[in-house]
């Protein structure tokens, strides 16, 4: 039996017919998504990216509808010639979008067959992701990843319009690129000509972008890949894509406004959800302080309270000895939910704050009464009663509330109470993923210290500008010293981030000393920048959005792997190829490497 198309044309594909084309005669191609056998007739359910069309194989039509009947399975691929059939009263499915018709088949063809599934294309399955990952292909034939792709592309689209409707020029940039650090670890690629030399695929094209402005094409965008060897989570691949953009003779209120008016307009295309404008904004300062971290999510309150004040001159040793090293203690109050958390749920919430590295999380069921009578806590005797009072009057307590206490340094305590808040979020549904909440962040330090080498580090990257004024700390007191950088946050995610850069060749080169590099040093990471500048550079500026992330959100979606079409697992293997592999020692040599393998510290 031939498997080849012999002349067969599709007609149609499986999501378009109606009622209206009653009568007609077609041919369909597609999968099998399910066989149901009645005897006298087959009843198929042929499915492609389209939609679902029913089908009737009536054996007694003709020898191949016969033959084909008998034989078909799952995921095997099917063709037929038929009649647009109205559905019987009662028989409509409403579900898919050809549900009033179906076509009964007086010819059909095998155009391939399928061995026994690892798993069942359907929405729900029990697969692991490992078996899903290395059948990749058959798991982006379920409804769910299947969409996902979709509506990446439709978004992707959006994002394009709206970019090229304001300006944006769509020019490609270097893979193979040289090794210039932006904060995370380098992929490499071996030079065959050039012995002992290495490219390196970019981290972002930063400095691409940056160049392009320079050569005049103002407002540039990239749909683009990065590459980036870090730990990776649910929302990190080593590639991963970006909508990267850049514009000239801008200010950051340029930039803010005008990148409003992409995302606002694509996201509200791409879900039908208005996204109201101007977004709002908050300072990195007031989002660390209330929030804990840099990327808040404002879909609810439950804010971090600072109350060293109040607790000063107590005794209890968590807080006393976080006060006086020069630490912090803050509060979160859970209005009404005392009750809403046992011993086992404090414990677990208490696990959460240690996670990161905090010492515990002390709590207080407030309850009616006085003094330490009015909190029911493992620290109230602690504390004394002049003391619970006192907290319980600037955190507004009333009987019923929770409240939930860290004590530590800085960094630690911030980030536990941050990891905790979030726990009360997701515990008490908070976290609505239908509701987009986005957020601009500005007024990021320009530097942090590196915890383990003490080093200065640029918080966003080198060739971000300093807020005028602070120049003049940028060498007394670096980590005073804020940038004209922002990141636009949803739901708690870093969605995008970008800054004004430097356009200013003296200015460039003060930056790289503050960061420790040597004159030679800068020179020979970052020289051709650094000339650039010297020949009329424009003052420009621009962000990237995490393509990936807005679409994982977009959807719904738990990580970003179920919103690429072919992502790495968290150890950075492709399951599917088994990428990375071992290579020939020809190719070895033709590289000139020779390949030892060392136990890193
Ligand atoms: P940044 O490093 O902030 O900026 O990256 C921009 C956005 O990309 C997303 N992102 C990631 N997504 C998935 N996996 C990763 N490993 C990953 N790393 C980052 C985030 C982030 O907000 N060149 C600058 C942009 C600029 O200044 O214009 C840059 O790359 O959503
Ligand atoms: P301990 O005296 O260590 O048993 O601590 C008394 C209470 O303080 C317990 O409920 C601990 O969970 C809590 N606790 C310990 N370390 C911290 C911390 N760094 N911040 C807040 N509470 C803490």
């Amino acid at each position: 039996m031939s498997t080849q198309l012999d002349g067969w044309q599709r007609t149609h594909n499986l999501g378009e017919l109606s009622d209206k084309n009653e009568g007609q005669q077609v041919t369909l191609m597609g999968w099998v998504q399910t066989r149901r056998d009645h005897g006298h007739l087959i009843f198929i359910d042929l499915r492609d990216r389209f939609g679902i069309t029913q089908v009737v194989l009536d054996p007694s039509q003709s020898k191949d509808v016969l033959e084909i009947g008998e034989k078909l399975r799952n995921e095997f691929v099917l063709a037929v010639k038929g009649t647009v059939r109205r559905r019987p009263d009662g028989m409509v499915n409403t579900r898919v979008t050809s549900g009033a018709i179906e076509v009964i088949a007086d010819h059909a063809k095998l155009l391939n067959g399928s061995e026994p599934l690892p798993f069942q294309i359907q929405e729900q399955t029990e697969a692991n992701e490992a078996t899903r990952l290395k059948y990749r292909y058959l798991d982006l034939r379920r409804p769910n990843l299947k969409d996902n792709i979709l509506k990446r592309i439709l978004f992707v689209r959006e994002m394009r319009r709206a970019l090229e409707d304001e300006g944006f020029l769509d020019i490609e940039t270097p893979y193979l690129y040289k090794s210039t650090p932006e904060g995370a670890r380098e992929f490499l690629v071996p030079s065959r000509v050039h012995a002992g030399k290495f490219y390196a695929l970019p981290q972002s094209p930063q400095l691409f972008k940056q160049v392009l402005m320079i050569s005049g094409f103002d407002r540039y965008y990239q749909v683009v890949k990065c590459f980036r060897d870090e730990d990776l989570r649910a929302d990190r691949q080593p590639e991963f894509s970006q909508i990267d953009l850049e514009m000239s003779f801008v200010d950051r209120e340029q930039v803010l406004t005008t990148m409003e008016r992409v995302i606002a307009r694509a996201w509200e295309k791409s879900t039908g959800k208005a996204v109201p404008l101007p977004l709002p904004r908050m300072s990195y300062d007031v989002a660390m302080e209330d929030y804990g971290c840099d990327k808040p999510d404002t879909r609810f309150d439950l804010k971090l309270q600072n109350i060293a004040p109040i607790v000063e001159k107590t005794e209890f040793k968590v807080f006393a000895q976080a006060l006086s090293t020069g630490g912090i203690v803050n509060a979160i109050r859970v209005p009404g939910q005392a009750e809403a958390f046992s011993r086992k749920d404090l414990d677990e919430l208490g696990e959460v704050a240690k996670q990161y590295g905090s010492g515990g999380l002390a709590w207080a069921k407030v309850k009616e009464g006085k003094g330490q009578e009015s909190w029911q806590s493992p620290i109230a005797k602690f504390l004394g009663d002049s003391v619970v009072e006192a907290v319980s009057k600037h955190l507004q307590a009333q009987p019923g509330d929770l409240l939930l206490f860290g004590a530590g340094d800085y960094r630690t305590t911030k980030a536990a109470l941050c990891a905790v808040r979030l726990e009360l979020g997701r515990r008490l549904k908070l976290t609505d993923p239908k509701t987009f909440n986005f957020l601009w962040v500005l007024d990021f330090p320009s530097f942090e210290r590196d915890p383990e080498s003490g080093r200065l580090i640029a918080c966003h990257h080198p060739f971000t500008s300093p807020r005028d004024e602070d120049l003049h700390l940028l060498e007394s007191e670096p980590e005073k010293v804020k940038a004209k950088a922002y990141d636009l946050v949803l739901n708690g995610n870093e969605v995008a981030g970008g800054s004004i850069r430097i356009h200013n060749q003296a200015l460039q080169s003060r930056i790289f000393k503050s960061l420790g590099l040597t004159l030679e040093e800068a020179q020979s990471k970052f020289g051709f920048l650094l000339e650039a500048l010297k020949f009329g550079a424009p003052p420009h500026g621009g962000m990237a959005f995490g393509l990936d992330r807005l679409v994982m959100l977009l959807t719904g979606s738990d990580s970003i792997r179920d919103v690429i079409p072919f992502p790495k697992t968290n150890k950075a293997t492709c399951m599917m190829t088994e990428a990375p592999s071992e290579v020939s020692p020809d190719e070895l040599r033709n590289l000139h490497i020779r390949v030892q393998k060392m136990t890193l510290e």
